[in-house]
């Protein structure tokens, strides 16, 4: 499965972390930003997205909170981006959501259980069913 990871640099060192703890098991593809200097959370989002449209693939994006990058993936029709801040969020939003791009908080979360959410994320089934239907309400909702 390759995976899309950006981040702004309120996350690059964790972006950095996990991208590399990735490395070892998944295909990777670091999509920047590429320094801790200050840069605009949308623009990063919006590269993330357009890969992860384009190649029906998995995509980690990370900021200062998880919350700007969430809702500017948001935006775009076929994404559902989930701002992840425990395994359980992570479960839920594979499991009921089929989310298909988690987005982590820099600051507010450690490493640590960085790793561990993004491995729950990227190891949990869509269930299906029921939860289909409504995921295919979400491209129908109006303004
Ligand atoms: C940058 O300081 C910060 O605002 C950004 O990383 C993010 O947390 C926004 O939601």
């Amino acid at each position: 499965m390759k995976i899309f990871i950006a981040s702004d640099h309120g996350a690059f060192n964790e972006k950095q972390e996990l991208a590399n703890y990735l490395k070892g098991k998944q295909e990777v593809v670091d999509l920047g930003t590429y320094s801790t200097e200050s840069t605009n959370y949308p623009e990063w989002a919006k590269k993330l997205v357009e890969k992860v449209k384009a190649e029906q693939a998995v995509g980690i994006l990370l900021c200062g909170s998880g919350i700007g990058v969430s809702m500017t993936a948001n935006r775009f029709s076929d994404i559902r981006a989930a701002v992840c801040r425990d395994e359980d969020d992570a479960k839920m939003s594979r499991l009921h959501n089929n989310a298909n791009v988690l987005c982590l908080s820099g600051r507010r979360t450690s490493l640590e259980l960085l790793k561990k959410i993004t491995d729950t994320f990227l190891s949990t089934p869509f269930e299906g069913g029921r939860h289909q239907t409504r995921i295919d309400m979400f491209n129908n909702l109006g303004e």
